[in-house]
């Protein structure tokens, strides 16, 4: 399977990856590197001491909007692997209980059945095809009933009629395949899966008990079929999704999810400097060290029930993050502490970083604002200067009024832009526009200036 290859990118293989996208921080992103090929490396081992071997678990710390998320974001997208991010602070709002902390691993889970879904559903893609277009032919041209009586189903004239009927269908393939027989209507028959017993019964916490009511509710109601009238062109698809799910084995989703949950499942907790430091918030919440408490042995290692049967977390990949502006790692209580072993700081951006920001990353900002004004004919010209000019005064700004680091590229940038995304096409129609330092001053050194309005606009 092509996830297997994945995995096996070398740590600065994945260093170069994450270079794509994310400027600086060469820091965190060789932790990160380290950490998933620890656990490619941990898969080669033999069993016995496989167990023994525990993730780099890491915590990120940083100031805000330098890459934390982005980096971990990146990271599960190239090793495919299951991921979910949730924020350590919302587990202390009113009305949730602690108990809820287990519910990241359901997510998690939710998350790789609906990846293994997928890639098995290609995997049948081709063959459920084949069925759907049995299945029109069926329709079109129904096959001749066996009669038994006769053991040869020979008309008066003679005529084989199954043969005749072979023929017929052979010919009707013909059409279907060249597309002719696109737009004509059908009518057939789909499964129609009331997901009555989860409706009803949702709302009162039945995911929390682990158990799929929706598959147990499934095969105890019978399954209801129902007539739809679409153009043939629609109908294969949906015939060949419904032949697709019949083709899919569902258990081996199920376990294969599991399994790749528990030995690559990465769970980014953001917000973690939250929920450090002892006491309680304010009023009801639960306290924080409570919230601490109730992630220990998920991050230890545990079994948490979810629908689609135990999961081990001993081997799941947790990155923390948080600013650590008021708390330290060292206000996170001891046991959590030494199961998130590396700690990486990233670095406040600099301007050099946000010009390269601006340019290099494969989704770097100038590009998108490119990309979308080109589909109105108008280019936009951003020279070397107006790009330095841009990253001088995101600087700038991020120290006059707060830091929020490479997020200040899109406030500025949107200002800047903000009357040619307006008066394209009307006013401005297809042309070359050119962003220099001018422009850039021009529109926004009587902003920059104006600290208070800078506050609101920038
Ligand atoms: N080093 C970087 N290189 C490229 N883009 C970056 C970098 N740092 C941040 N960005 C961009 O800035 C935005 C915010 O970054 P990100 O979400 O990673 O911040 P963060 O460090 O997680 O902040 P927070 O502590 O607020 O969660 C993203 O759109 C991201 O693409
Ligand atoms: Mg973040």
């Amino acid at each position: 399977m092509k996830n297997k290859s994945m995995h096996a990118l070398t740590p600065s293989q994945i260093v170069n990856e994450l270079d794509k996208y994310i400027i600086g921080q060469t820091e965190a992103k060789r932790a990160v590197a380290i950490a998933l090929r620890n656990r490619w490396r941990r898969q080669q081992v033999a069993e016995n001491l496989r167990e023994e071997i525990l993730p780099n678990n890491i915590i990120l710390i940083g100031p805000t909007g330098v890459g934390k998320t982005e980096i971990a974001r990146r990271l599960a997208k190239l090793a495919e692997a299951p991921f979910v991010k949730v924020e350590a602070s919302k587990f202390t709002e009113v009305g949730y209980v602690g108990r809820d902390v287990e519910s990241m691993i359901r997510d998690l889970v939710d998350y790789a059945v609906n990846l293994v879904k997928s890639e098995m559903t290609l995997e049948v893609q081709e063959k459920a095809e084949r069925l759907a277009e049995e299945k029109i032919l069926d329709i079109l041209i129904p096959p001749l009933r066996k009669n038994s009586n006769l053991g040869e189903n020979t008309d008066a004239e003679g005529n084989n009629e199954t043969l005749q009927n072979k023929k017929t269908r052979e010919w009707m393939r013909e059409k279907l395949r060249s597309g002719e027989l696109d737009k004509k209507l059908i009518e057939f028959d789909v499964n129609t899966q009331t997901g009555l017993g989860m409706q009803v019964l949702g709302p009162f916490g039945i995911d929390d008990l682990g158990i799929n009511f929706q598959e147990i509710m499934g095969n105890i109601m019978p399954k209801k079929k129902k007539k739809r009238k679409t153009a043939i062109s629609e109908a294969r698809k949906v015939i060949a999704q419904e032949e697709a799910q019949k083709l899919i084995d569902m258990e081996a989703v199920q376990k294969e999810a599991i399994e790749r949950v528990e030995n690559s499942g990465i769970i980014f907790i953001d917000e973690i400097d939250k929920v450090a430091g002892g006491g309680k918030g304010s009023g009801p919440d639960v306290s924080r060290e409570g919230v601490q408490r109730d992630l220990l042995p998920i991050v230890e290692g545990s079994n948490v029930n979810t629908k689609y049967g135990v999961v081990k977390t001993d081997h799941i990949l947790f990155i923390a993050s948080g600013a650590f502006h008021v708390s330290k790692p060292s206000d996170l209580i001891p046991e959590l502490q030494g199961r998130f072993p590396i700690r990486v700081e990233l670095k406040s951006l600099t301007q050099e970083d946000f010009v390269k920001i601006l340019t290099t990353p494969e989704n770097a900002l100038l590009k998108q604002y490119n990309a979308l004004l080109e589909t109105e004919g108008v280019k936009l010209e951003f020279t070397a200067d107006g790009i330095k000019e841009i990253a001088r005064i995101a600087s700038e700004v991020n120290e006059q009024v707060e830091n929020i680091g490479a997020r200040r590229l899109h406030t500025i940038l949107t200002t800047l832009l903000d009357e040619i995304l307006f008066n394209v096409p009307d006013k401005i129609p297809a042309s070359t526009v050119k962003v220099n330092a001018k422009f850039v001053k021009q529109k926004l050194d009587s902003i920059v200036k104006d600290r208070d309005l800078s506050k609101y606009i920038l």
